[in-house]
């Protein structure tokens, strides 16, 4: 079967996704971009590019959301956020399981349902846009434990669909220069920047490289892994 040339990106309305989006759609891909607000979308009207409003914490909409976007062959799982103002041991429950569901649960139900066509088609591309936070943990102790189990699915998820030709693969960006950061202290930033030996943050256009290569055009034997993304600042 041919390439369908069709992917969803969450969250690709601003940041990493936004950078994402404008990448296939130069690739002259089908983009459908799940978020929740699209009122400062550039790409709103653009004919390659469908929008649905969805707040990926709903889990019991996500069988509904995936039919509304029918068949896909590409999947980029960047929709995510953090919430530092909780400490370890002030965390509410509903603070947590909100977290939980966008960031982790939300992201592997996604692969779950897309990945069925991807099968009858014997071809699929995913990209999980975890984070260094759940390699090296972080004060959002609940945002770093969704991303390292992010990475964890990446891993399982491709023994189980490799054999179908479908490839899953996770980056795991240091601070890139987007609306998130402003969660993020001024300490921190500032701790960070420091640990960086080019000595500034990412620019989302550079971390939108990285999955858009592994979405597309990297070999099928780059499977199951976690792209580093981190100037350095993190070497394993
Ligand atoms: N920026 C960094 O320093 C950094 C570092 C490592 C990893 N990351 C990861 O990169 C990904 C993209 O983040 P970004 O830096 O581009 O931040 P961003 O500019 O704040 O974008 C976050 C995206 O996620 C969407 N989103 C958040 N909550 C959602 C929900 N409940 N339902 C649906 N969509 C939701 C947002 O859209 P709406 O608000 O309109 O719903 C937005 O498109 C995230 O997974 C983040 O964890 C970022």
């Amino acid at each position: 079967m041919e390439q369908l040339k069709k992917v969803l990106i969450t969250g690709g309305n601003k940041g990493i996704g936004l950078a994402v989006v404008k990448r296939f759609i130069e690739l002259d891909y089908d983009v459908v971009v799940v978020a929740r607000d699209f009122s400062n979308f550039e790409f709103k009207d653009n004919k390659k590019v469908r929008c649905i409003e969805y707040d990926l914490s709903n889990m019991t909409g996500l069988k509904d959301l995936a039919k509304e976007v029918g068949e896909i062959d590409t999947l980029i799982n960047n929709a995510g956020y953090m919430q530092p103002k909780y400490s370890y041991d002030n965390y509410p429950l509903e603070a947590k399981e909100h977290i939980m569901n966008v960031d982790l649960y939300a992201p592997v139900e996604l692969m779950t349902l897309f990945c069925e066509d991807m099968k009858k088609r014997n071809y699929g591309r995913i990209v999980n846009t975890a984070s260094i936070a759940g390699q090296i943990g972080h004060p959002d102790i609940w945002y770093g434990i969704a991303k390292a189990g992010l990475m964890n699915a990446t891993k399982i998820f491709a023994k189980l669909l490799g054999g179908h030709n479908i490839v899953v693969n996770c980056i795991a960006p240091s601070p890139v220069e987007t609306d998130m950061q402003k969660d993020n202290s001024e300490e921190r930033k500032a701790e960070f920047k420091k640990a960086v030996p080019c000595g500034r943050f990412a620019e989302p256009q550079e971390a939108a490289e990285v999955i858009v290569w592994l979405a597309t055009a990297c070999p099928e034997y780059v499977n199951g892994t976690t792209v580093d993304f981190n100037n350095g600042s993190y070497v394993r």
